[in-house]
């Protein structure tokens, strides 16, 4: 579709800055309303209408209650080309927000404690700068305002509801809010930068009896403190070491009493890898293991393994291409870390998926004012100076993906 050679737009960094950082009050003051009004998975009313109305003051064409609660936004530019996507979940989580700050949560247990407000925010800001200036790319811009990133997902029903075709996106970029690492800083690699989340719930279930007479009953929970040792050999003597992996337990429950041999126990953990080889592989590994232990023992169990989403990873070209805007935007030797994945995880990677792009994460920490809670912690809060970066990575993004388009030679489009 690109065949036309395209004179190089124009960047004009000083430009674009001034212009982001006269929007920067406006940026904070949106944020601050999500924040105050945060809202979980699926239940984003408040917040996409909020969106749907700044999108509609500034005239850009959206759908709304894609997936229930989340939109999509086109902004095409003065001359045709290709399509670019940017994405920023919604969602908040069910924590009761401990900050004493103006802007706290106003809804009870529910708090933005991961940056959602702030993705959504910067999304909102790159709209409003680049349906003022279509002028600036030759191509599409389509925001997708996705709910529920922290479960069960928003971003696979939002595929299958069609938002990455009409117009077909070529490729999708999008951002996390980082507290791991400082203001000023930009997370950014290509390959997997996030693990693939699976679930598992195990009930095993063993014969109760008096805790003094173990030889008539089969003790649950020495059964299931074997299963919990040997899923540790998993990684350590089944995944290839120069791959890394994770098997957590986080529940066990068994037992009423000191005296009484628990009948049944309850395990549920966590797998994470980057590979995506390893799909498949840890689940029959697990129930491998906990129906050897269960026979020896005379047990049974029941065993739920499911697959929540795929490794988060990121395309070359695209990687490469957000990692010289961003050292332009960051403006320090140090700014970029690119030793930077983590074994969380993020439904970005279903989008990842089905076309090329880059996730990256955006240093949003400042210890000299407190803003260094970790992510998902009652007293989160980031520096609201990395909002106005983020919208600046984006647009210099837009800019320079239109220009250079690094995905022209194999997309074929
Ligand atoms: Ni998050």
């Amino acid at each position: 579709m690109v065949s036309t050679p395209l004179t190089p737009l124009s960047t004009h960094p000083a430009r674009i800055r001034a212009e982001i950082q006269a929007l920067h009050p406006q940026i904070v003051e949106w944020r601050r309303h999500l924040h105050q009004w945060p809202e979980l998975g699926f239940r984003e009313q408040l917040t996409a209408e909020f969106v749907s109305q700044k999108l509609q003051a500034w005239g850009i064409e959206h759908q709304t209650g894609i997936a229930r609660t989340g939109i999509v936004a086109v902004i095409p530019g003065t001359r045709p080309g290709p399509v670019l996507a940017i994405r920023a979940d919604m969602d908040a989580l069910p924590i009761q927000e401990e900050n004493d700050v103006p802007y706290r949560s106003q809804h009870d247990g529910v708090m933005h404690a991961c940056g959602h407000d702030g993705h959504t925010a910067i999304a909102l800001a790159t709209a409003c700068y680049l349906s003022q200036h279509r002028d600036s790319f030759a191509g599409t811009v389509k925001l997708i305002f996705q709910p529920a990133e922290e479960g069960p997902g928003g971003a696979k029903p939002m595929i299958e509801a069609g938002v990455l075709n009409n117009p077909d996106v070529d490729a999708i970029i999008g951002l996390h809010l980082w507290n791991f690492l400082p203001l000023g800083t930009v997370g950014i690699r290509s390959g997997p930068l996030m693990a693939a989340v699976e679930l598992f719930d195990c009930t095993i279930s063993g014969k109760g009896g008096h805790g003094a007479i173990p030889q008539h009953s089969i003790d649950s929970i020495v059964v299931g403190a074997q299963v919990v040792s040997a899923l540790q050999t998993i990684v350590a003597r089944n995944v290839d070491p120069i791959e890394s992996a994770v098997v957590t337990v986080g529940k066990f429950h068994a037992g009423t009493a000191n005296n009484v041999i628990a009948a049944n126990a309850r395990l549920s953990g966590t797998v994470r890898y980057f590979n995506p080889q390893y799909e498949g592989f840890f689940g029959d590994r697990i129930q491998q293991i906990i129906q050897g232990i269960c026979q020896a023992h005379g047990a049974s169990f029941d065993l739920e393994y499911r697959s929540l989403y795929p490794p988060v990873i990121n395309d070359d070209r695209i990687a490469s291409m957000i990692r010289s805007v961003a050292e332009h935007v960051v403006e320090t030797p140090t700014g970029i870390v690119p030793q930077c994945q983590t074994m969380g995880g993020e439904d970005m990677s279903f989008f990842l998926q089905q076309v090329p792009g880059c996730y990256f994460f955006l240093g949003s920490a400042n210890l000299s004012r407190g803003l260094s809670f970790p992510h998902h912690h009652p007293q989160f809060d980031f520096d609201e100076t990395a909002l106005g970066m983020g919208v600046e990575i984006f647009v210099r993004c837009v800019e320079k993906f239109f220009n250079d388009n690094p995905i022209r030679s194999y997309s074929g489009r």
